[in-house]
């Protein structure tokens, strides 16, 4: 699946004012408000100063959880400023808004290699809209737009769709480099291709089972949808509720003949979810009723660590248990590794606590690409048109 799209490198932006929509959506400490994890920041950086390196100056136009339309004062993008701050080392304009005559002030006054950060887009009501009015009033502020906003391009919103039809439109370079390597390793990859699968639900993740399953050649199963495909075997499964569609859809995907579905042959079964709850691992088809599957057991984790190893290409999105709780981290951790120790292969890793294991460990230097885009890179994999990318100039 090739890139379609113009990036920044095709168009002229000399003297020119970009509006660049970023995702710096980060995660916060509850209690400090201190971020946790500036790498959605980090990944826009080459952007902002690739386009500041060839003479233009930038607004940047992002949002911040969910505030609803209405100003949160702990959902201002003040802490952010100061952390692009310190990794631009520049003065990065607090241009307000998001919308009115302030970053209308801000931006008419911009000079080449300055950027300046409108305050957090979701406290006006029109943005999550898609609002006529709210785009032209953001399209004002620039000669051109960027979006560079990977993890919110499954969103038609102001900022991310509907300001595109009011300047020329391009990508920014994380962009660019998500959609390729996503695109990649759905569309030409190094065969065999091993697809990882976890999370909570099948009904979550059975679109992007079913879309999977026409491209790669191995699906490994984990998660707490593990207990859907033990009850479709006809095990019992443990206390997990499964709907009878998810059992349904798990005896489709295992009884097809292509791709091969592996599923666990042990789990770690809990008394109850909690951190300490007694637990221990049994056999696939000996689950009691009373537990809980928390996580995939030590033979299956060697199973998919082998078949991890054999792969051309790796993608992978979802845990493999409640990694949060070091008693049932050990599937998500050996996961990790074997994904990591497969250097000859290309990785990508989506979805946001994967990706957040994949740093913990350390181990995010060894994966090919780590995706910023969590819902984003899900909606990519079902095979999904994202608004965000569809509204860009085509090459
Ligand atoms: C994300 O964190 O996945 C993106 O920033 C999108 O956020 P949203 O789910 O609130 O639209």
């Amino acid at each position: 699946m090739p890139f379609t799209k113009q990036t920044i490198d095709d168009i002229d932006v000399r003297d020119k004012r970009a509006l660049v929509r970023v995702d710096l959506n980060v995660p916060v400490a509850d209690d400090t408000g201190e971020i946790r994890d500036d790498s959605r920041i980090r990944a826009v950086l080459p952007t902002v100063r690739r386009l500041l390196d060839r003479g233009a100056s930038v607004v940047l136009c992002a949002h911040f959880g969910r505030p609803k339309g209405q100003v949160v004062e702990s959902l201002r993008l003040a802490p952010v400023r100061v952390r692009l701050n310190e990794l631009l080392d520049i003065d990065v304009v607090d241009a307000g808004g998001p919308t009115g005559d302030r970053p209308a002030a801000v931006s008419a006054a911009l000079e080449p290699g300055q950027v300046a950060l409108l305050e957090n887009v979701r406290f006006d009501p029109r943005e999550e809209r898609n609002d006529a009015g709210m785009a032209r009033e953001l399209a004002s502020l620039a000669d051109l737009y960027v979006n560079d906003a990977f993890g919110t391009a499954h969103r038609a919103h102001a900022s991310t769709a509907g300001v595109a039809d009011h300047l020329p439109a391009v990508a920014g370079l994380l962009m660019a480099r998500e959609l390729e390597m996503l695109g990649t390793v759905l569309g030409s990859p190094h065969r065999p291709v091993v697809a990882i699968i976890g999370g909570a639900k099948v009904s979550d993740k059975i679109a992007v089972l079913t879309h999977l399953a026409k491209n790669v050649d191995v699906i490994l199963v984990g998660g707490g949808m593990s207990a859907a495909f033990l009850r479709a075997q006809g095990f019992a499964g443990g206390l997990a509720e499964v709907t009878r569609a998810e059992m349904g859809a798990a005896r489709e995907l295992l009884d097809s003949p292509k791709p091969l579905v592996m599923v666990p042959v042990d789990v770690m079964a809990a008394e109850s979810f909690a951190a300490d709850a007694e637990a221990g691992a049994v056999p696939a088809q000996n689950v009691p009723d009373n537990r809980q599957v928390l996580d995939i057991g030590p033979k299956t984790a060697e199973l998919y660590a082998t078949e991890i190893s054999r792969a051309g290409t790796v993608i992978w999105n979802g845990p493999m248990g409640v990694h949060e709780w070091d008693q049932f981290a050990a599937g998500t951790h050996a996961v990790a590794r074997a994904v990591a120790g497969n250097t000859a292969a290309v990785t990508v890793v989506g979805g946001g606590s994967t990706a957040e294991v994949v740093g913990l460990l350390g181990l995010r230097d060894r994966i090919t690409h780590v995706s910023t885009g969590g819902g984003a890179s899900l909606e990519f994999l079902e095979g999904k048109t994202l608004p965000g990318i569809a509204a860009l100039r085509d090459r």
